[in-house]
């Protein structure tokens, strides 16, 4: 199964790509699946689906036309299906502190938990293989960096605090329930936890292989929404994601002849090629600025046929080279590359933590496992060269 992951600043174009990348799929023979990840869902609205027959039934893919599937995945349905326990407690926590009724159920759903169900279900038809493709149309950049890092995150947490949480839990809540006035987390809870976990294992492997996931980065021919997918290309390289084309959405197609677009054009035509320049190799894919708004699964297969040629197929990766690399120099010295086409060197950070490297830019962090066969070595020094960093792993002395 091939997962295609849409990203890119609101407004772009995500939704209205997604859908057209789904039929364009399913019209070459792919069983596919169109799932929208991001909270503000338009999926449905995309395919120009009416009230009662698509929103009443969110909480499973609805067919919109043959080997074509879309789901938008429903948090309140899914709070029932797998946060019980979580939201139970968090619930009666903040009741504690006299919030209570609708309001602490709103505020019972953390962050991650719309990401984290989206990422079950992909697990789930990962196993069930009833698709061959799932196109997931994600929250602008910043929350999919989110999803994407949450199983690393969620990993590292299982690893490091929750084995040793159930147990001081274990141990103090027969005492602390008599104290303090807030509950301890029942039992329960971690095994939810627990639950939660398991459903999830195995998908961080999956997002991180190119040749089993890429992500397209959509954009628009505009310096500020160049800056923001700059970003985000760093971000999920960081955190080991292929990001194997960019999508151009809106450009100004050659028939415009009006005057008052000329500036548009221009700026336009600027934006492209610096954009050419810095994401190559990454193919940069132009997609035009239709008459009208994309809507509805007519104007979706034209956009579909504007985007890619005929016999094109979109779950082909453009792409396999890996974000980052492991190579060995010699007995105990390796090199770390990661592929950072933006970084500036100042802002790249590199500590060592446990078996991990710690890679940070800005205020996202990635923590690399390393193989057992360098979970010794620490980073001696780090070069940024050709957009590659680097980072030599040695013995320390
Ligand atoms: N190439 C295009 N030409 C004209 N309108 C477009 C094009 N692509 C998207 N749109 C319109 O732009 C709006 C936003 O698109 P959408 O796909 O919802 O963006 P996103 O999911 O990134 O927020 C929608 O009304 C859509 O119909
Ligand atoms: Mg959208």
């Amino acid at each position: 199964m091939r997962i295609l992951l849409f990203s890119g600043k609101g407004g772009v174009g995500k939704t209205s790509l997604a859908a057209a990348t789904g039929l364009q799929l399913a019209r070459l023979g792919h069983r596919t699946l169109v799932m929208s990840v991001d909270p503000a869902h338009s999926l449905g609205d995309s395919f120009n689906l009416q009230g009662d027959l698509f929103h009443g039934r969110t909480s499973a893919p609805f067919q919109v036309s043959e080997r074509l599937h879309i789901h938008e995945v429903n948090i309140q349905h899914e709070i029932k299906r797998h946060w019980r326990e979580i939201t139970t407690y968090v619930t009666s926590v903040l009741r504690t502190t006299g919030i209570g009724g609708v309001e602490a159920e709103e505020l019972a759903i953390l962050p991650g938990m719309e990401e984290l169900s989206a990422m079950m279900y992909v697990n789930q038809y990962r196993r069930e293989g009833q698709y061959d493709v799932i196109v997931l149309d994600c929250a602008p950049t910043a929350e999919s960096i989110r999803f994407i890092s949450m199983p690393s995150t969620l990993d590292w947490y299982m690893k490091h605090i929750f084995p040793m949480q159930r147990s001081v839990m274990k141990a103090v809540r027969p005492i602390a329930n008599k104290l303090s006035p807030v509950e301890l987390p029942p039992d329960s809870y971690f095994g939810n936890i627990l639950d939660l976990f398991r459903k999830l294992e195995g998908i961080d492997e999956v997002l991180e292989d190119p040749k089993q996931c890429s992500a397209r980065l959509v954009t628009n021919a505009e310096q500020m929404v160049l800056r923001e997918t700059q970003r985000a290309f760093v971000y999920f390289s960081l955190h080991g994601l292929t990001v194997d084309s960019i999508l151009v959405n809106r450009v100004l197609p050659e028939t415009v002849e009006d005057s008052f677009f000329t500036e548009w054009r221009a700026s336009q035509q600027k934006v492209l090629a610096e954009m050419d320049s810095y994401f190559a190799p990454v193919a940069v894919k132009r997609v035009p600025l239709f008459k009208r708004e994309v809507l509805g699964i007519e104007r979706l297969q034209l956009l579909a046929e504007a985007a890619y040629a005929p016999n094109e197929d979109p779950s082909v990766p453009l792409s396999l080279d890996r974000p980052y690399v492991f190579d060995k120099v010699a007995d105990g010295h390796y090199l770390v590359k990661l592929t950072l086409p933006f970084a500036v060197k100042g802002e790249v950070g590199l500590f060592k933590k446990g078996d991990e490297l710690v890679v940070q830019i800005g205020s996202l962090r990635r923590h690399i496992g390393l193989p057992t066969s360098m979970a010794a070595l620490s980073p001696a020094k780090a070069k940024l060269e050709n957009r590659m960093l680097t980072v030599d792993m040695k013995e320390a002395v």
